[in-house]
């Protein structure tokens, strides 16, 4: 398909160079795919923006390859290191302090004093970021408040010809956006993912909250409506019209036209990895309303509700 670029040395030298040159390209990750820009320029950053329709007051994920370049843009302290070393690369964005001197484009924090970094475990996005002498601020490749792609196809989806070149890394793995945990502080968890709670609790070895309700925003991830397909939807239904599109869970299902099945093994990543490519399928069929069984709130259900939750609103 047009714009959709293979895996390989001739096009990831590609996509740098049409990084240097502070344009935007389409990346895999195991958890969504994203828009990626040079995170250390204004320009590139400011791009991005645009591109998502973002409030310019919702700060990017900064993706790194490893510590080295990190070293330079933030502080790292005990926990980090720790929680670094267990579970990176991998789904888990971790607030750090940012330092006085670093070079990350003050519109990709909002001007705030922290910075989001991850390092993302997908073979494709780590071969460019090593080839890059800089990090890349990267969102999910979505319209603001709308739905994440976890396929090359769903980024034509959202930006049509917008975005000439996608890496194209497969299916997202995981499917839902990363765990973000804040480490300024007390530690908190500001948006659940695959990672959890008790698995971060455990290395860090002291309480770690989740962060459900705040006065302030500290990460405009919480905003209440996000990841949102645009329709209206019911949570906790039992039972369904067939007007409606019913989105089940688990075995004990008879499955009907409208109704689609998030896992019919009854198994919570198989679901996680649906979920988005259910709400874009159930859009694209022209429903007008949304019904959801009941979830699990366990593991990354959690993260499922969460989601569900917010596209509810
Ligand atoms: O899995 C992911 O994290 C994906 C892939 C592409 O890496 N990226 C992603 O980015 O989900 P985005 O921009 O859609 O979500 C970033 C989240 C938002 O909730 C944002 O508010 C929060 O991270 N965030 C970024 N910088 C922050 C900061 N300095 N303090 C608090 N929250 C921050
Ligand atoms: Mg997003």
């Amino acid at each position: 398909m047009r714009n959709i670029y293979k895996n390989s040395k001739y096009n990831l030298n590609k996509a740098k160079k049409i990084l240097i040159k502070n344009k935007i390209i389409a990346v895999p990750t195991e958890t969504v795919y994203g828009l990626a820009g040079n995170a250390y320029s204004n320009k590139s950053v400011k791009k991005i923006y645009n591109l998502k329709k973002r409030p310019k007051n919702n700060p990017l994920i900064i993706h790194y390859y490893n510590l080295n370049m990190l070293k330079k843009d933030a502080f790292l302290d005990y926990n980090f290191l720790k929680l670094y070393k267990k579970f990176s690369p991998g789904p888990l964005t971790f607030i750090l302090r940012k330092k006085e001197k670093s070079k990350i484009s003050r519109f990709a924090n909002a001007n705030l004093n922290t910075i989001a970094v991850r390092f993302p475990n997908n073979k494709v996005i780590r071969s460019l970021l090593k080839k890059l002498n800089f990090p890349l601020a990267v969102p999910s490749a979505n319209i603001s408040t709308g739905v994440s792609p976890t396929e090359p196809s769903d980024v034509i989806d959202e930006f049509k010809n917008k975005i000439k070149f996608i890496l194209d890394g497969g299916k997202s793995r995981i499917g839902l956006e990363s765990t973000v945990v804040n480490l300024c502080g007390q530690i908190n968890i500001l948006r659940p993912g695959s990672i959890n709670n008790a698995e971060i609790t455990k290395v860090v070895g002291k309480k770690v909250f989740n962060i459900v309700k705040l006065k302030k925003i500290i990460s405009p991830g919480l905003l209440k409506r996000h990841y949102s397909p645009g329709i209206p939807i019911k949570l906790n239904v039992k039972r369904s019209d067939d007007k409606a599109a019913f989105i089940v869970f688990g075995k004990r299902y008879k499955m009907k036209k409208n109704m689609f099945n998030l896992s019919p093994k009854n198994n919570l990543n198989e679901a996680a990895k649906n979920l988005y490519k259910i709400l874009r399928k159930i859009k694209k069929l022209k429903y007008k309303k949304i019904n959801v069984v009941k979830i699990p709130n366990k593991k990354i259900g959690i993260a499922i509700n969460d989601r569900l939750r917010k596209a509810a609103y």
